[in-house]
């Protein structure tokens, strides 16, 4: 059987099924997973490359910052006005959203002495962490906003009223509204004035919830529970209508994303899993059950992996949800990572709110289940849900049946969803797998905008934001996605710490530490030449043949769009054949005998081949010919014989259309320098003048060109600012790279790393197998070992998703390898530590009441109610089903 393919293992016991990693696998699952990753993900694997690459001192790019204040985190956009607010640390800003770096207000909001040295007193910083980081920004009516802060750990929200930009100084308890500490995640969302939030309710962080605040008479909230929210880092949370015309009378549906530790799955460590939450606008709460708590509290797993590969992402940084006119044509976008950060991947994933729906109204329920004396786990409901359906919204049908809120509904209703938040059935991406894969970055934020293009089809535009400060931009095309372009937004190598998109200004937004950024959707009128315009595959851009020109469609009038030319398959010969280049329009150059000539040539595309001819005839690397960054040509001491013609040609292919495009980019004349002649040429730095630029002349490249030289940008994929201001490493070749010597090198160095990773991996694999027979290790291992002496257990169909778990192993893995090379001894000692961490061994907390705090308790504690801790439970590993340990 296929080792990749990792089946569940099901026990049927009565009416639950328990889903279990499939033991008899584990061993190649680990090396599927192994091998998966190494080999396959990071140097295979699918991944985008941006094609082209700006630099931060784009001039269209403004900026917005004030000395000494910093962490420009929540931004708001207002819809009337022009208006952008942004709440930063002590101060709340109004941007003009026209033109970032006019600010129009300005408020300060600082913490008084007494709560600084409150603060200070529980050992919080008195420089960073006891000031108060503005965290919401909500448009209440238009007259106001409301605002929270940390307020020096005692949160605290007011009204900000625009007419005067001043705030009330209501100074409303901002407990469970905002988080305590500034650099805990966070979410909220204000819907029909009522503040929907994700955050944690106490000093210490330990207590996460999901809470409504109204002018209403009280607050409602989720269940203190491990089975409701474990250890959650919120990223976002948005308001689904169902609109007036809804046929069953549906309510509105608050959904909330956010990664947290899972509780269904048995693993080493904590595995994470990104969810999202559902809550209805018209919750009231329960009668006696569930009392001021949710009633429609209900979570379900997000999937983002690459099946084939066994890779799993499984921590959501942000989600943004593309709203349609109908349920079924929106769509949520999120960005994930993977647990295991050093693999380097990020990817955005897609999913059908329709089918997020479905999940929540059809899907089935998981239930906290303590079989034999093992361990405590999750497990598929199977009995009798009691109706109506637990956790769904009232709707025209319980209306029929009197149940007109969830005050009526009955006491079996609310005490299954108290128990059983969880659902089973995973909500699985669009097209069963991420959208884009990127290599090397860590995206941050997400925003996707609907373009439409000159064709009147609409394409999706995700725009990610890296924790380097650069934006990528990617189109959907039909099943493929392509990445258009990168730029380095930000002036400094920091997070993208907030990411707004408006269509009105046709800007995005992006606030980080230092300040605020304004940058334009596209930036079309950078693409000088026809066949760079429509290579570039921006549905916002087209060519006018007219003026010449790049433009934005936007920008242009209607009656004027029927000449332009876009192809989004980027088929280059829909351009203007260009006039051919004629010798007189080389740019002539003239060095003295001995010295060094340096011709430029600007590659704006990073899928394109560079390749040079002198006289006509390819150049390769050898002395005195050098090719150096940016891929202009450097001739070490010029002599008489190289003197001639020099052309920079660029070949790209269009992966859609089938077709190489090939062009002149620069062409020079070289000539030596008499000796007598007093005047001395400066060669060094000559203006990359591109003689040609923008004409397409494939007709003047020879039939049998062939790019031999390796020129090419090797597959680059994310910038890494230097420090300051300085623009990133030139994006192309770096010299090394394209020499044979370092081409030679990189291949070994891949068949050594292979080597040793088989060698280890041999190692650890005798080692687990030592451990395992020595009964040193867990469950799992247990497991495998009575599968491998005979007990039999059925497999079922694979689900991908399990995968999350193998994936997981990796981390451990790692771990066992550093063991290995120690003496056995110790390696096992640290294989037996391990076994007593991470299970889920949670004693069964009666209905989320946690045991050892309690509600809102303030003072600080050496653990954190939900940190399971491994030494003061001994953990007997007495698996009924295994005799045999
Ligand atoms: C606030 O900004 C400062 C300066 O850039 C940074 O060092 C700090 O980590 C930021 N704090 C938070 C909570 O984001
Ligand atoms: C979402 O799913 C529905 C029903 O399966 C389908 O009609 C719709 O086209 C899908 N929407 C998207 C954006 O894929
Ligand atoms: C991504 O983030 C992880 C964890 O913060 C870090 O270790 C890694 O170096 C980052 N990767 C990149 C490419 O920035
Ligand atoms: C190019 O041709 C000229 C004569 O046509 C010759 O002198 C020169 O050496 C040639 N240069 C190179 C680099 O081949
Ligand atoms: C395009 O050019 C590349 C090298 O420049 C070559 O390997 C490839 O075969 C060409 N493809 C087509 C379809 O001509």
């Amino acid at each position: 059987m296929n080792p990749y393919t990792l089946a569940d293992t099901m026990t049927d016991k009565g009416n639950v099924t328990i889903p279990k990693l499939s033991e008899s696998n584990m061993g190649f699952g680990v090396l599927g997973v192994f091998l998966g990753l190494l080999l396959e993900v990071s140097t295979h694997g699918p991944h985008a490359i941006p094609r082209t690459s700006w630099k931060h001192r784009d001039p269209e790019v403004m900026e917005f910052s004030e000395p000494g204040i910093f962490n420009y985190s929540t931004l708001l956009l207002s819809d009337e006005r022009d208006a952008l607010y942004v709440g930063a640390r002590e101060a709340i800003f109004e941007l003009s959203k026209k033109n970032v770096t006019v600010r129009n207000n300005k408020v300060l909001w600082q913490v008084g002495e007494s709560p600084i040295a409150m603060c200070t007193l529980k050992g919080k910083s008195k420089e960073t962490d006891c000031l108060n980081y503005i965290r919401v920004l909500q448009v209440v009516d238009d007259q106001r906003l409301y605002v929270c802060g940390t307020h020096a750990f005692q949160p605290q929200c007011d009204y900000l009223t625009l007419a005067d930009f001043s705030l009330e100084g209501r100074a409303e308890d901002g407990r469970g509204k905002c988080s305590f500490d500034p650099s805990q995640s966070f979410t909220a969302v204000m819907v029909d004035g009522e503040l929907y939030s994700g955050t944690a309710y106490n000093f210490l962080g330990s207590e996460p919830i999901i809470s409504r605040y109204s002018p209403s008479p009280y607050m409602l909230r989720t269940e203190y529970s491990t089975s409701w929210l474990n250890e959650p880092s919120f990223v976002f949370a948005d308001v689904i209508r169902e609109g007036e015309n809804s046929a069953d009378g549906e309510d509105d549906k608050i959904y909330y994303f956010f990664t947290e530790v899972s509780v269904e799955y048995e693993f080493f460590g904590n595995l994470l899993i990104p969810r999202v939450a559902r809550v209805c606008k018209g919750d009231q709460g329960g009668q006696r059950t569930l009392q001021k708590k949710w009633t429609s509290f209900l979570k379900a797993k997000l999937v983002c992996s690459m099946p084939e590969l066994n890779f799993v992402f499984n921590v959501v940084h942000d989600v943004f949800i593309l709203k349609g006119a109908r349920l079924r044509d929106t769509v949520i976008y999120g960005v994930f990572t993977s647990q295991w950060g050093n693999v380097g991947l990020s990817a955005v994933c897609a999913y059908n709110m329709s089918a997020v729906d479905e999940v929540f109204s059809k899907g089935k329920y998981m239930q906290k289940a303590t079989v034999e004396q093992s361990h405590t786990k999750w497990v598929r409901y199977n009995g009798i849900t009691p109706s109506p359906r637990p956790g769904a919204c009232i709707n025209s049908h319980m209306r029929q049946k009197n149940i007109n809120s969830s005050l009526h509904l009955p006491d079996k209703t609310l005490q299954f969803v108290k128990d059983h938040p969880l659902l089973e059935d995973p909500v699985l991406p669009i097209g069963n797998r991420p959208r884009l894969i990127t290599k090397d970055v860590n995206y941050t934020q997400v925003v996707v905008e609907r373009v439409r293009a000159l064709d009147e089809s609409i394409y999706d535009v995700i725009f990610t934001g890296t924790d380097k400060g650069v934006l990528h931009k990617s189109v959907v095309l039909g099943g493929e996605v392509h990445m258009v372009e990168e730029i380095q937004l930000l002036k400094n190598s920091e997070p993208i710490k907030n990411l707004l998109l408006s269509s009105d200004t046709r800007s995005l937004y992006a606030g980080s530490d230092s300040g605020v950024v304004q940058s334009p959707t596209a930036f079309c009128s950078r693409y000088q030449s026809c066949d760079d315009c429509i290579l570039a595959r921006d549905p916002y851009c087209a060519w006018d043949p007219q003026t010449s020109h790049c433009v934005k469609i936007s920008e242009i009038p209607s009656q004027q769009l029927r000449r332009l030319i876009q192809s989004l398959n980027g088929d280059a010969d829909k351009c203007p054949k260009a006039p051919v280049l004629s010798l007189k329009d080389y740019q002539r150059v003239s060095v003295k005998p001995g010295s060094s000539a340096e011709l430029p040539c600007l590659v704006r595309s990073n899928a394109a081949q560079v390749t040079w001819k002198s006289n006509g005839s390819l150049l390769t690397e050898a002395s005195p010919f050098h090719f150096i960054r940016e891929n202009g040509l450097l001739i070490y001491s010029v002599a008489a014989e190289d003197q001639g013609r020099y052309e920079c040609w660029s070949v790209e292919f269009a992966s859609a259309v089938g077709k190489n495009f090939t062009r002149l980019l620069a062409g020079y004349i070289l000539t030596l320098d008499v000796p007598h002649t007093s005047d001395t040429f400066q060669t060094h730095g000559v203006e990359g003048k591109v003689v040609a630029d923008g004409v397409l002349t494939s007709a003047l490249a020879p039939q049998n060109f062939t790019a031999a030289v390796q020129l090419t940008s090797p597959p680059r994929s994310s910038l890494t600012p230097s420090s300051g201001t300085e623009w990133p490493p030139e994006p192309h070749v770096p010299p090394e790279s394209s020499s044979p010597e370092a081409e030679y090198l990189q291949r070994s160095n891949g068949t050594a790393l292979l080597f040793l990773f088989l060698l280890f991996f041999l190692l650890f694999l005798a080692a687990v197998a030592y451990n395992c027979y020595m009964q040193y290790l867990p469950p799992p291992c247990l497991r495998l070992r009575a599968a491998l002496l005979g007990t039999h257990k059925k497999s079922e169909a694979a689900q991908p998703e399990y995968s999350a778990c193998e994936a997981g192993l990796m981390d451990t893995a790692s771990d066992k390898i550093a063991a290995t090379s120690r003496p056995p001894q110790n390696s096992s000692t640290n294989l037996r530590a391990l076994r007593d961490t991470g299970y889920e061994t949670e004693p069964e907390y009666v209905n989320g009441r946690v045991p050892s705090h309690g509600f809102g308790d303030e003072s600080p504690s050496p653990q954190k109610p939900f940190d399971v801790d491994g030494d003061s439970q001994s953990i007997q590993f007495a698996d009924a089903d295994e005799p045999y340990c």
